[in-house]
């Protein structure tokens, strides 16, 4: 955990920009996997951790904005626990190293929501995204599940976000601390990944790592030689000679912020030239993408400036063709890069997803667009000093997107089908990087792990 000063300033905070009314926080809940007694790994909320530190399931987070008045809820530890569990700290051990003046049982918060309403009182809560977590809301406010699921605070959400966004540079070194994990994984893997090697056991050496190194998983790991599915969660193939091997994995530091890194290598240890075509250009869009990040600057426009790049380099194969600006904005390159850019990095590897991407990468000046693949941009508004965002750009060879695009005749003026016909079973590239937005530029918080052909044909070599 941080300093108690540091979670009571963030909620001071959010209490003083909420203004009126009650906030109500719950934590998660242990969640059964086969039955309730056999459990999920446990996750806290992101928004619960950014208030309190607190990873222990179950507990809730009452704040009185205008009081100043903060409660933690939740259960005692009794004997039970002691005996299946093992001894767990006092709710109020947990309240006093959060910060939080006073305590109170897990009925507490719904006489204490209760009350607030009885006196006409806004309770703000933010989106629930687990069932459990609606059905407790519901209790607490005496409202039907899908009362809740509409009823949330578009104030406290609007806090939270222009909170959670700001990294200072405590959360930065957390963030630098789970990319130091990754590096070691991706050290790991260039010295593994050879033809014969299954795909499981690659992810079973990396998982190892990461629980070595007494972290976790921020997400489940994408390990794959069929990199053009993009959240490819399957590892049950053998690695052959000539593949390529896309792992996109993050681990979360000890206070449970985000790493997020993509690599993409040769099998074998040499690409092949055409794969060495396609991983250049990859690599050139996100250096663009990068190079144009700074404050102020539109994330959209960082977007565009890979998206272009990768026309320019994939006209240059002879695969499209056109203007790369007209190109771009018609969306003809989403058949290749059908997602955004990036997305912000922090507690949730999808940072605070759960409050609507709209929320949190859009707002009045940028608004999202409805066009196939700019449409899965998460992130697309002005940057600021303090936002950590990946960049992520890919190229993919989706054989069924292909086919589809080719028998509509879509985007016939700037995509040369015949020409990708040999390229159906190529696969994808994806290259991401975790980067910190300065007041003058940006910092690489992963520029140490090896991305470029020359790096990687190096390290693969030894
Ligand atoms: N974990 C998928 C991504 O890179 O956003
Ligand atoms: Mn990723
Ligand atoms: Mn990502």
């Amino acid at each position: 955990m941080f300093d108690a000063t540091i979670y009571a300033a963030r909620r001071a905070q959010a209490m003083r920009s909420v203004g009126t009314g009650v906030i109500v926080l719950p934590g998660n809940d242990l969640l059964g996997m086969n039955y309730k007694a056999n459990e999920y790994p446990f996750r806290q909320d992101g928004s619960f951790l950014y208030f309190t530190g607190l990873d222990t399931p179950s507990l809730c987070l009452w704040l009185d904005c205008e009081s100043g008045e903060e409660v933690l809820c939740g259960p005692e530890p009794d004997l039970m626990h002691t005996i299946w569990s093992g001894p767990a700290p006092s709710l109020g051990e947990l309240a006093e190293r959060a910060g939080v003046a006073r305590h109170g049982s897990a009925v507490g918060v719904q006489e204490l929501c209760r009350k607030a309403m009885g006196n006409g009182r806004e309770v703000h809560y933010l989106p629930p995204y687990q069932g459990d977590g609606v059905l407790r809301l519901a209790r607490f406010l005496g409202r039907t599940p899908g009362e809740i699921e509409a009823g949330f605070s578009q104030r406290l959400i609007e806090a939270m976000v222009e909170l959670r966004s700001l990294k200072d540079e405590t959360e930065v070194e957390e963030i630098r601390r789970a990319v130091a994990v990754s590096a070691d994984m991706y050290a790991e893997l260039m010295a593994c990944c050879r033809p014969g090697v299954s795909e499981m056991e690659l992810y079973g050496r990396l998982q190892g790592l990461i629980l070595s190194r007494g972290s976790r998983e921020a997400f489940p790991m994408i390990l794959s030689r069929r990199g053009e599915v993009l959240h490819n969660h399957t590892h049950d193939q053998i690695l052959r000679q000539g593949d390529l091997l896309l792992v996109d994995s993050g681990v979360c530091s000890p206070r449970g912020y985000a790493s997020d890194i993509t690599r993409t290598l040769p099998v074998g240890g040499a690409f092949t030239p055409w794969q060495r075509d396609i991983y250049e250009i990859v690599l050139h869009a996100q250096a663009v993408g990068i190079a144009s990040m700074a404050p102020g600057i539109p994330f959209l426009d960082c977007h565009l400036a890979a998206a272009k790049v990768m026309v320019e380099g994939l006209s240059a194969l002879g695969l499209m063709r056109g203007k790369p600006e007209v190109v771009v904005a018609a969306g003809a390159h989403a058949l290749f890069c059908p997602h955004g850019l990036g997305h912000m990095l922090g507690l949730d590897v999808h940072d605070m997803e759960s409050l609507g991407e709209d929320n949190v990468g859009y707002d009045q000046e940028f608004r999202r667009s409805g066009q196939f693949g700019l449409s899965g941009l998460r992130m697309a508004r002005r940057l600021r000093p303090g936002f950590v965002v990946t960049v992520e750009p890919g190229i993919y060879f989706i054989p069924d997107l292909i086919r589809l695009w080719r028998e509509q005749g879509r985007q016939t003026e700037f995509i040369d089908y015949d020409a990708l016909e040999p390229y159906l079973d190529f696969g994808g590239i994806r290259i991401e990087d975790d980067v910190l937005v300065t007041e003058t530029g940006v910092d690489v918080l992963s520029a140490t792990i090896p991305k470029t052909v020359a790096e990687l044909e190096d390290r693969m070599a030894q």
